[in-house]
């Protein structure tokens, strides 16, 4: 189950991407492709990275009818994705329909995480924006077990909610959680940051790291540097 270091793939053009991975040699590096690079290069990106030996992490947040998102995922799935995502606000029927989709014939299918709240959703844009009264932390934790009765594998979540969500849905339960930053690095534009070791003790299942590793001098070794840190 899980613990691994997953590369987000925030770079804007195939060849950005694929410059990008040819510093890995030897090691196949879980990666997270989003919308950015995915609505620019389509399908093919997706194939080219698995064909090269990688395990993807589709970062799509699907939001729709629940039977939308159950003909998207099935069209994912067939694209031999890892894991994939939605947003837990379209319900739990939503979340359902895309388990089914995403499930194959044999069976398998890619691990399906729910978005709860964005963490660039606060408490007044939450209350005023979307009329959720309730308290943030406490409207995370619904949606978290929401998807858990959908039957999905886990959230994503800050690490710092990541404690929190396995009290809350079970340790079984996954935690992918964004916002690490090295102990001696930049924080950049997050806001709530924990070091890959830091993650590690609180629990956390996957960390999704950016530009400590894509804007590194050396990102082959800031990579091992986070592998070191958290998976030991
Ligand atoms: O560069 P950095 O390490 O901040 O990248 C984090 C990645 O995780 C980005 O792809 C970002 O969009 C994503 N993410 C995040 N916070 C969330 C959800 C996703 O930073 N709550």
């Amino acid at each position: 189950m899980g613990k691994d270091v997953i590369i987000a793939c925030d770079f804007a053009s195939k060849e950005a991407t694929l410059e990008f991975l040819d510093k890995f040699t030897g090691v196949k590096p879980f990666v997270k492709i989003g919308m950015e690079l995915f609505y620019a290069e389509g399908p093919a990106i997706v194939k080219e990275i698995k064909a090269r030996g990688h395990k993807i992490f589709l970062d799509l947040k699907l939001h729709d009818i629940p039977n939308t998102v159950k003909k998207s995922m099935a069209v994912l799935s067939r694209l031999d994705v890892d894991m994939t995502n939605l947003h837990a606000g379209g319900t739990i029927s939503m979340m359902e329909g895309a388990l089914e989709g995403l499930t194959r014939p044999d069976g398998t299918r890619p691990l399906l995480i729910a978005v709860t709240q964005l963490t660039s959703t606060d408490q007044e844009r939450m209350e005023n924006d979307l009329l959720i009264k309730e308290p943030i932390d406490k409207v995370v934790m619904h949606y978290a077990n929401n998807a858990k009765i959908a039957g999905l594998d886990g959230v994503v979540c800050s690490p710092l909610e990541a404690g929190k969500v396995h009290d809350t849905c079970g340790k079984e339960f996954l935690t992918v959680t964004p916002g690490v930053r090295f102990a001696d690095g930049d924080i950049g534009d997050q806001k709530r940051v924990m070091t890959p070791a830091e993650a590690k003790k609180i629990g956390s299942d996957y960390i999704v790291v950016g530009r400590p590793i894509t804007a590194a001098a050396d990102p082959v070794a800031a990579y091992k540097r986070c592998c070191e840190e958290f998976i030991g």
